[in-house]
C-alpha cells in the first residue's frame, strides 16, 4: 500500500513514521509513506499557502492553487481510491473505516493548518473527511499520524501474529477484555482462576464476558451501532 501524505509541517511525521510498526512496515515493502511539503506549491518568491479569509474573521485559510497544484501533480503520477482530508469537522474514526483503508491500494491524506482550507478544494477532491476526535489539534499531521497508524497494523504481514490485529478492541465492536502474565500472584492480587485452567472455550466464554461488560460500563453506545 501507498500513502502520500500532503503537510505543511513535514518534520512533525517523521518519528512516527521512522519507529515500531508503521517503520517495520516500511521496512518489509509492505507500506510506503511520502510526505509532500505543501510550501513547495507555495505561490511567489514567499512561497504563500495561506490567506486572510474572505468575509473577515480571525485565522488564515490555506489557499487552493498551492494544494490543487499539488493534489493534480500526484494524481497525474497513479489513481487514487481516496483522497482524504484530516479535520475536526467530520465523521470521527473508528475501526471499520481504518478497515476498510488498509484494503486500498492507493490513498492521498490532506493535512489541514490555521483555520482549514479552501471549502473548493474539499468540493472537488476530497472523497472522505476523517476527525480522530472532538477536540482541535494545531494541526492535521498528527491525526495524520494517528490514521496511518491505525491503517497501516492492519494490513496482512505487517502484525506477526495475525491473530493480534483481529483481536484488537472494537473490531467487533467491543473493548477489550482484561490480559493478564507472569506472576499469577502480585501482592495479594491473583489471575482469575479461569486463565490458568486451560480449558480454552471457558477462557473463551470468560473473554467474550467480561469484553462485554467493559463496553456497557465504559461505552454503552458502542453497543448500539452496527458497524
Ligand atoms: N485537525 C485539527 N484537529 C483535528 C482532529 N481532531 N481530527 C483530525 N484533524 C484535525
Amino acid at each position: 500500500m501507498r500513502i502520500d501524505i500532503i503537510s505543511v509541517a513535514p518534520d512533525l511525521l517523521e518519528s512516527p513514521f521512522n519507529h515500531s510498526i508503521v517503520k517495520r512496515a516500511k521496512d518489509k515493502g509492505l507500506a510506503e509513506i511520502i510526505i509532500h511539503d505543501l510550501r513547495a506549491y507555495g505561490l511567489g518568491n514567499y512561497k504563500q499557502i495561506d490567506d486572510t479569509q474572505f468575509g473577515g474573521g480571525a485565522g488564515m485559510v490555506m489557499m487552493i492553487e498551492p494544494i490543487a497544484n499539488c493534489i493534480k501533480k500526484l494524481q497525474s503520477e497513479r489513481a487514487y481510491e481516496e483522497i482524504i482530508y484530516m479535520t475536526p469537522d467530520a465523521k470521527t474514526l473508528n475501526q471499520a473505516t481504518a478497515n476498510t483503508l488498509s484494503l486500498k491500494e492507493n490513498i492521498l491524506i490532506l493535512t489541514g493548518h490555521y483555520k482549514g482550507v479552501d471549502q473548493r478544494i474539499r468540493d472537488k477532491y476530497i472523497t472522505k473527511e476523517i476527525s480522530i476526535g472532538d477536540y482541535v489539534l494545531t494541526g492535521g499531521e498528527l491525526a495524520a499520524a494517528v490514521l496511518v497508524d491505525a491503517i497501516v497494523r492492519l494490513i496482512p504481514g505487517v502484525i506477526g501474529d495475525e491473530q493480534s490485529a483481529l483481536t484488537d478492541s472494537f473490531q467487533d465492536n467491543l473493548l477489550s477484555p482484561p490480559v493478564y502474565t507472569r506472576p499469577s500472584q502480585f501482592e495479594g492480587m491473583k489471575v482469575p482462576d479461569v486463565l490458568l485452567s486451560g480449558n480454552f472455550p471457558k477462557i473463551e466464554d470468560w473473554r467474550s464476558d467480561q469484553a462485554y461488560k467493559r463496553t456497557e460500563e465504559i461505552r454503552p453506545d458502542l453497543l448500539d451501532e452496527t458497524s
